[in-house]
């Protein structure tokens, strides 16, 4: 069985979409319903609706993706409705929300629209979008993440993790460790995109995406070894009832094995989502299934943060 939990829910497979994919409208939500991930998650609402950046902002290359979206999404209210909606056909399904305001009192707002929207599923805390010219990525500003979490826990009492950017020094991943654990987080979702990359056609001798002059989040294997670094420096830091989303370069069943063995109780595909569609995951579920059988796990737990070092 792939079946996992998370925030004390059970989920019947650990694999579901990564935020800001397949998930802008009630159309892409409800193929993801239909398909073999066992949730979702929204794109991540914001007070208001947004038209984002300008295009192109997408740029699948072969080795993973280059974005620069800009938020682009249809406000917070639109998603707890199509949610809502779903969760009533589905009541034994469980189900993500994202969103991220520009402040804390916006993140605040946010959390209040899903307390009364009678939501009941898990709050997923974007604090990693890299994309919106003159707004730094909040995860790198330890001192708001503080601030962020102490005053939302204050208000808001349902099951909430974040969604982290990718961190490259110990010492940041000990502070940030340090912080997290304070506070009672169903998880931590490691990693959002690499953040302003920059890819080029030297044929062109040209950007790819038009905002930021080409610069951009980087997804697909490019970075997997920060994804899976992240997953398992949070996995040895963090007080163990905070769990760990793995995110970051999944595209097939030895990855999300990879992902599980440093700590991942459930794991999200972005890149290699929007390149094959929600299809891509009864491959995955087949790929994971095909690789427990040959070592003989016949759970996640079985696995899962057993790493082995030499
Ligand atoms: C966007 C990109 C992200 O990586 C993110 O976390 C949130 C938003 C975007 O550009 O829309």
């Amino acid at each position: 069985s792939t079946a996992t939990n998370i925030a004390q829910k059970k989920f019947d497979n650990c694999i579901m979409n990564a935020s800001g994919v397949w998930c802008s409208d009630e159309n892409e939500l409800t193929e993801l319903d239909r398909s073999e991930a066992s949730s979702f998650v929204t794109k991540s609402g914001t007070l208001q609706p947004r038209k984002g950046n300008p295009q192109p902002r997408y740029f699948p290359t072969s080795l993973g993706s280059i974005n620069s979206m800009g938020l682009p999404n249809q406000g917070l209210d639109y998603y707890l409705e199509v949610v809502n909606r779903l969760q009533q056909r589905k009541p034994h399904k469980n189900y993500f929300v994202s969103c991220t305001g520009f402040n804390v009192q916006e993140d605040i707002s946010l959390l209040k629209k899903v307390a009364v929207s009678g939501f009941t599923g898990v709050v997923e805390l974007n604090l990693s979008c890299p994309n919106v010219p003159g707004k730094p990525q909040t995860g790198y500003d330890f001192e708001t993440v503080d601030n962020i979490l102490k005053t939302v826990f204050k208000s808001y009492k349902g099951p909430l993790g974040v969604k982290l950017p990718p961190y490259f020094d110990i010492v940041h991943f000990n502070q940030m460790a340090q912080i997290l654990n304070k506070y009672p987080l169903a998880y931590v979702n490691s990693v959002n995109s690499i953040g302003n990359g920059l890819y080029i056609d030297d044929t062109q001798e040209q950007v790819v995406i038009k905002p930021k002059n080409g610069f951009g989040g980087i997804g697909g294997d490019y970075i997997k070894p920060t994804a899976l670094a992240n997953v398992h420096a949070f996995y040895q830091r963090l007080n163990p009832d905070i769990q760990i989303i793995g995110t970051g370069g999944i595209k097939n069943g030895r990855d999300i094995f990879e992902h599980i063995l440093c700590g991942a109780s459930m794991v999200q595909v972005g890149t290699a989502l929007m390149k094959e569609g929600p299809d891509i995951f009864a491959r995955l579920t087949r790929e994971l299934k095909a690789i427990m059988r040959d070592k003989g796990y016949e759970k996640i737990a079985d696995f899962k943060g057993k790493l082995q070092y030499i």
